[in-house]
This record gives structure tokens, sequence and C-alpha cells, in this order.
């Protein structure tokens, strides 16, 4: 006996842990043969803020969670000096859960085949706040390539709105039609979401695009305007949205 209620799906475990559970169990792409163990997420799954990244390295790999290695040591003392715990502020996770051999960028079949995780991820986390760290994110959660440099440390805002390709409302039930979502306030062209979000209510899921610390370790300056400056100064309006 497990001890679960009746009609528990998850065998009594809190959802976050059985998403990681059945993680594990993943054999959707080619990475399941090489890799140690998947990397899900660590932090806090009922904060307001979710943390994305491009995927896990050695070091994450070898403990199983996310951003603990060289760019996750700068990540956190960059977090913790704009007033942030990643204990209690913040949930971090990966676009992809296991790690790409050579830490080579995760390609575009194994990122389309890791969404699911993602996705459930984010339905189970109901961030309102997203950052999302490096280009990959970027594109992986919003659909945009390339601009990071231009867009980091931009609040971009998403919205349900009905796409071209809905039933209009009036042909299909409110429990038919799935509204796309858009992304307000950003000058690339069109850009169309390729995860499937919570339904971001009232307020919407506002996102931001941070340059990724593996990127800062090339570039160490801290001057004024350099990538470092200007990535403490997003996590300290990071800090100000979420009102921590
Ligand atoms: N880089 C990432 O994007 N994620 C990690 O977990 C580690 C390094």
């Amino acid at each position: 006996m497990t001890g679960a209620p009746p009609g528990d799906p998850h065998g009594g475990q809190p959802p976050i842990e059985a998403l990681a559970s059945a993680c594990g169990a993943c054999r959707r792409c080619g990475l399941a043969d090489s890799r140690q163990q998947v990397v899900v997420g660590r932090g806090n799954p009922a904060a307001r803020l979710l943390l994305v990244g491009e995927a896990p390295g050695a070091e994450e790999e070898a403990c199983g969670q996310p951003f603990v290695g060289r760019s996750g040591r700068l990540l956190e003392a960059m977090l913790a000096a704009a007033g942030l715990n990643s204990e209690r502020d913040l949930y971090i996770a990966n676009v992809i859960k296991c790690r790409p051999p050579g830490n080579r960028k995760p390609s575009r079949a194994e990122i389309e085949a890791c969404r699911p995780w993602l996705e459930e991820q984010i339905a189970l986390v109901r961030p309102q706040l997203v950052l999302l760290v490096g280009a990959t994110a970027l594109e992986a959660l919003l659909g945009i390539r390339g601009g990071i440099t231009q867009l980091r440390g931009q609040w971009l805002q998403l919205e349900a709105s009905p796409g071209p390709d809905q039933p209009a409302p009036s042909q299909a039930s409110k429990h038919q039609r799935r509204p796309s979502k858009r992304v307000q306030g950003q000058r690339t062209p069109s850009p169309r979401s390729p995860i499937r979000w919570p339904d971001p209510g009232e307020g919407g899921i506002a996102l931001m695009p941070l340059l990724h610390p593996s990127y800062l370790l090339r570039h160490p300056s801290e001057a004024e305007g350099s990538p470092r400056w200007l990535t403490r100064a997003d996590l300290v309006a990071v800090r100000q949205r979420l009102g921590v």
C-alpha cells in the first residue's frame, strides 16, 4: 500500500515530483541513450517567477539539478546580489532536461521532443513572470530567433488572443476554443509562442529575456554598460516587479 488517496494519479507524490519521475523514464529523443540522469528543476514550484535556461551541463547532470555548475554559481551570485532567493522566489528549469553530449546546443528535434515536459512544468508552476535565459530559451518559449542582446531587460507581455487558425468564437464552445498566445510590446515581427501556455489570466504573463551566464563568464567586465552590469540591473528590475 502506498497510502495515496484513491484516485490520486500521482501516487501521493507532489505533482512536480511526479513530473520529475515521469521525465526520468522519457525516451522521446536520442539524448536518453547518453544521459546519466534527467535534470528537471529546482527551487520553489509555488513561486511566481520561473527561470528557464538552455540545457544541463556536466555538473548539472552529475547532481540532477539545473544551474549548479560554473554558470549556475554566477547566476546564483547575481540573483542573490539583486535580492532574489533561488529557494524561495523562483523555480529554475531548462528548455531540455537531458545533457547534450559535449555540451553542444540542443537540436530543434530535441527541443521539440522535450517541449511537453516544459509545458507540463509551466502548467504546474503557473508563473506570472518568466525569465528566458539565453537565446535558446527565447526561441523555444517565444519563437523569437536571435536578438537577445537587443531584447534583454525588456518585459514582453504574453496575452491570450484568438489566432487566425482559431475557429470564430461563435462557432466554438468555450471549451473547444484554445486561444493562441501573442507576445505584446515588442518589435520583432509577429512572434508566436511555440509553447502551450496556461491561461495567462487578467494580469497576463510577463517575460524578460536575459543574457546567459555562460556568456557573462566569457565577458567578465563589471564596468558600467557591460553585459554583467546590464544583467545585474535586469535582475533588480525583476525583483522590483516581483515585489520581494
Ligand atoms: N546552462 C543552462 O542553460 N542550464 C543549466 O542548467 C546549466 C548551464
